[in-house]
């Protein structure tokens, strides 16, 4: 071999290797990327998907109140903690900051090896203004507030204020400094800017900068979004705005009608400003992810009444048209049809994010749902550390066994590859078409084996499919059983074998071989009630 030569292949055999080595990753701070028709977030250079749970609001004020907290998170798995930093506490005295908590947070969590995801509580928090430090909330000449339709001053910052902004942009451009200073080992993956924004108790504003602003034409910058994105808008907001003639300029109400859906575009909007000056003078700084979450409304409850025009499903255009350096929008989950608003947050192939789930007994079976179900990149419930029996909490054997798929989430995207499933006894049945064959889901008590299928309640079920191969399918979940069918009518599928086992590594590791009564002699895939698993099947047809 020539010299030339050697040098070449010198530099084919190492050159990959430069590029994955652990010292030019750790450089790399996370970020969204597209792959595999997919967004994901990397970490280190590599897809991670956020295991999560979300503090209680006033837990992290108090390192030592979170000592107790840090060993059940371990025993849970939880690869990231979602934890508030609160303006009040960094900025007690105008200019002066004090990162002594977020310290001690990043080091813990750095030692604990969990990542965080960071809350700003700066100007809102559940529409509130209560974590703005005392020097804002006692100048209200300098700090305006938001007015209600009376003209009655709110415990909320106007958005319609330069000082207000300014305020907040300064201590969160000093947060992301710092972190840029600071957080060498990329334990910060992502923040989430504000919280659950919205106004209350009017849909909107009726401070006097918002009252001129509501009369004064819809900005430019919006009016172009609209038209340029038309064939992709949400349909709640297209009607609107065909119902008025689709005019492409005028004031709010000649735009999109006379109704308090108006007043909650028009403060969707400057909710959306502010926040996206925010966040962008965060990532100048940090260039970390960022993301917005919503308090999803309740049907028939009007703007106002529930707080209104953070980025919900109706005003998500204006949302991404005012804010495009805000990378995700979020649902938060106190309220019923998990799948249903899902499937709003996702439209046109968006990535979800689920920060918060009220803790309750659904959690493991819609983390399995909504990884198959969705590009999901992350789930977390609420209050994780009010946790009883953390070793055996069904959430930490739902994310070990999540955590085992990485690899197979990365490779096979959401709908064409893989699905989810969610059922109880009201919906004990789903199908799923992948591929060649098509598959009925049942809650593992149809069964009738077990004396609780009498119950009058089931426990939630739930689980997701990925289709690794034309034969080849992984199940993983919780309580379900699985019939097949070629779906060419003149075939019929069969079992060629079932494993249930484990991801080692990315290297599948069989258990047992589901046969006999586990697969109901040839019949069915089982994962019983009670048990949180992953099984390989492979099928076969005859005619
Ligand atoms: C949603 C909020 O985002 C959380 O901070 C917390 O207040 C919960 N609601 C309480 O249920």
């Amino acid at each position: 071999m020539t010299f030339l030569r050697q040098l070449i292949a010198l530099t084919l055999i190492i050159s990959p290797l430069l590029i994955r080595s652990p010292l030019t990753l750790a450089k790399e701070l996370p970020q969204l990327i597209q792959q595999n028709r997919q967004q994901l977030l990397t970490v280190d250079g590599k897809p991670f998907f956020m295991l999560g749970g979300e503090l209680g609001n006033s837990s992290a004020s108090n390192m030592d109140y979170m000592k107790d907290i840090w060993p059940k998170l371990k025993a849970m798995s939880l690869n990231t903690l979602l934890a508030p930093v609160y303006w009040e506490l960094i900025e007690p005295k105008e200019g002066e900051f004090d990162f002594s908590l977020v310290d001690q947070l990043l080091k813990e969590a750095e030692k604990q090896q969990i990542k965080l995801v960071i809350l700003w509580f700066g100007s809102w928090k559940n529409s509130m203004s209560c974590y703005v430090p005392a020097w804002v909330k006692r100048d209200q000449q300098r700090f305006p507030r938001a007015k209600d339709s009376q003209g009655r001053s709110q415990e909320i910052l106007t958005p319609f204020s330069d000082a207000n902004l300014m305020a907040d942009l300064k201590a969160y451009s000093a947060l992301m400094d710092y972190l840029h200073k600071k957080d060498k080992q990329h334990t910060v993956i992502m923040m989430q800017v504000e919280n659950e924004i919205g106004m209350l108790p009017s849909a909107r504003d009726y401070h006097p900068g918002a009252n001129k602003a509501f009369a004064a034409a819809v900005p430019t910058e919006l009016m172009q979004y609209l038209t340029q994105h038309q064939a992709q808008l949400a349909p709640e907001l297209l009607q609107r705005w065909q119902a008025q003639g689709s005019p492409t300029q005028g004031n709010w109400e000649d735009v999109f009608g006379k109704s308090l859906a108006t007043d909650e575009i028009f403060m969707a909007w400057h909710f959306a400003r502010f926040t996206n000056a925010i966040a962008a003078a965060g990532k100048a700084l940090h260039p970390i992810p960022a993301y917005v979450n919503a308090a999803l409304n309740r049907p028939n409850v009007k703007p106002g009444d529930y707080p209104s025009a953070g980025p919900l499903p109706q005003v998500m255009d204006i949302w991404q048209a005012g804010a495009p350096a805000i990378d995700i929008f979020a649902p938060d989950f106190y309220n019923p049809d998990f799948k249903a608003w899902n499937d709003l947050y996702t439209r046109n192939n968006k990535a979800l994010f689920i920060p918060e789930h009220h803790f309750d007994e659904t959690l493991a079976a819609k983390a399995f749902f909504a990884f198959g179900q969705y590009n999901t990149l992350g789930f977390s419930p609420f209050s994780i550390e009010s946790v009883e029996d953390a070793a055996n909490e069904p959430l930490g054997k739902t994310y070990r066994t999540l955590h085992q798929l990485t690899n197979l989430l990365v490779q096979y995207p959401a709908k064409t590859h893989r699905a989810g499933v969610l059922l109880d006894k009201q919906n004990s049945e789903q199908k799923v078409i992948l591929g060649d064959y098509e598959f009925t889901f049942r809650h593992d008590y149809t069964l009738g084996w077990s004396p609780a299928a009498k119950e009058d309640e089931w426990p939630t079920a739930g689980a997701l499919i990925i289709q690794t191969g034309a034969e080849d399918y992984v199940v993983a979940g919780t309580g379900i059983v699985v019939t097949f069918k070629n779906r060419n009518a003149d075939k019929i599928a069969g079992i060629d074998r079932i494993e249930e086992g484990n991801y080692v590594k990315g290297k599948w590791q069989r258990g047992r071989v589901m046969n006999g009564d586990q697969d109901h002699q040839g019949r069915h895939l089982r994962i019983e009630v009670g048990n949180y698993g992953i099984q390989q099947l492979k099928l076969y047809s005859y005619e």
